[in-house]
């Protein structure tokens, strides 16, 4: 029989009722059988295998359809643990460690040869953070290796905040999805790598650039383009809802220039335009930046499932999350 479990307000069919489940032990013991399982973070949910393992690693590629050219970040389980599979690592790197770990910041470093070339994408760096979820803690704290994990949604598509999300996802291919609840930070983690004692800001995320400036300075800011992306979270189509999706300031007047669609809103604070609106979603009514990140994706989840002609987004301010909130509302955008 189908069972199901509620995502927002809708119903996702469950085809394995044990799918999501809160057994650390079983977790465990699908991880050392180098199988893949989704996990809880503070940021999103990740599909996690043996950091160690290159036929996990590649289990988690083929699942998520990702291409091989897009490393993954490894997860530990505390600040020390970066010197087993990192080495050189600048003393800028402790001190930002100590600072926001556990936490969505992800550090890039010289890897060591422990590290499997797969997870790399054959880079002489690795992406490693430290998760703050005590769940998924817990998981790390029961194992002898490190755990590599991307966002548990298929590559270029919308991350996931819930267990649901991630059933809807691969209810079909998974065996264990960990139930940690509602992810509390809701975009991924702030990428960073080093020049020296120079930090270079990779992929905005969870931790704005003003609260990592007051720890390491300045953050130079990498450039990249698509043909050859530092963090492949950085090209211009990811993140992105199926429907059509514009993102704007003026909301008000992109509704008005599309009077014949079916139309959903992604607003910021204020819900003040109903006409010829289908739906819309409100990501803080307080105008609170933190509360807006963690409701962004499942906001876009739910605008996703409802038939929708197009999705207008309003633009964020350019400051502190806002900026990170926008960074992932522009990629969004169809091209
Ligand atoms: O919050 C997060 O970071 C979540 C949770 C699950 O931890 N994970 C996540 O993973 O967002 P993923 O795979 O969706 O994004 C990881 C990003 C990619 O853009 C990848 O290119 C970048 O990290 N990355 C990984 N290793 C790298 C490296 N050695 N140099 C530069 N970028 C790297
Ligand atoms: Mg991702």
């Amino acid at each position: 029989m189908t069972s199901y479990c509620r995502d927002g307000f809708t119903f996702v069919p469950i085809i394995n009722a044990e799918l999501i489940t809160t057994d650390l032990h079983k977790a465990a013991e699908a991880l050392k059988q180098n199988n893949i399982i989704a996990l809880p973070t503070e940021t999103v949910y990740g599909l996690a295998g043996n950091a160690f393992e290159p036929e996990a690693i590649e289990k988690i590629f083929s699942l998520k359809k990702r291409p091989f050219y897009n490393p993954l970040i490894v997860h530990i389980k505390s600040a020390e643990y970066m010197t087993h599979i990192a080495k050189d690592i600048p003393e800028i790197a402790f001190r930002v460690a100590m600072e926001f770990w556990p936490g969505p910041l992800t550090l890039v470093l010289n890897k060591k040869s422990i590290v499997p070339d797969i997870i790399t994408a054959g880079k002489d760096t690795v992406a490693v953070r430290m998760p703050n979820h005590p769940v998924t803690l817990e998981l790390l704290n029961s194992l002898d290796f490190p755990l590599a994990a991307p966002s548990a949604n298929p590559f270029g598509s919308i991350s996931p905040t819930t267990a649901a999300h991630v059933a809807r996802y691969f209810g079909e291919d998974l065996e264990v999805v960990l139930d940690g609840g509602e992810c509390l930070k809701g975009i991924e983690s702030t990428i960073i790598g080093f020049e020296g004692e120079q930090a270079v800001l990779y992929r905005l995320g969870s931790i704005s650039a003003e609260d990592l400036e007051h720890v390491v300075g300045k953050l130079k800011h990498h450039t990249s383009d698509d043909s050859a992306p530092a963090a492949p979270g950085m090209l211009s189509r990811h993140y992105a809802p199926s429907t059509d999706t514009f993102l704007t300031k003026d909301v008000k007047e992109m509704v008005f220039s599309h009077p014949d669609k079916k139309i959903g809103l992604l607003l910021f604070q204020e819900n003040s335009i109903s006409q010829n609106v289908a739906h819309t979603e409100v990501l803080s009514k307080e105008g609170d930046l933190n509360e807006a990140a963690r409701n962004l994706y499942a906001a876009m989840h739910r605008l996703d499932h409802l038939n929708l002609d197009i999705i207008i987004a309003e633009k964020l301010p350019e400051e502190e999350l806002g900026k990170s909130i926008n960074d992932r509302l522009k990629r969004a955008v169809k091209k």
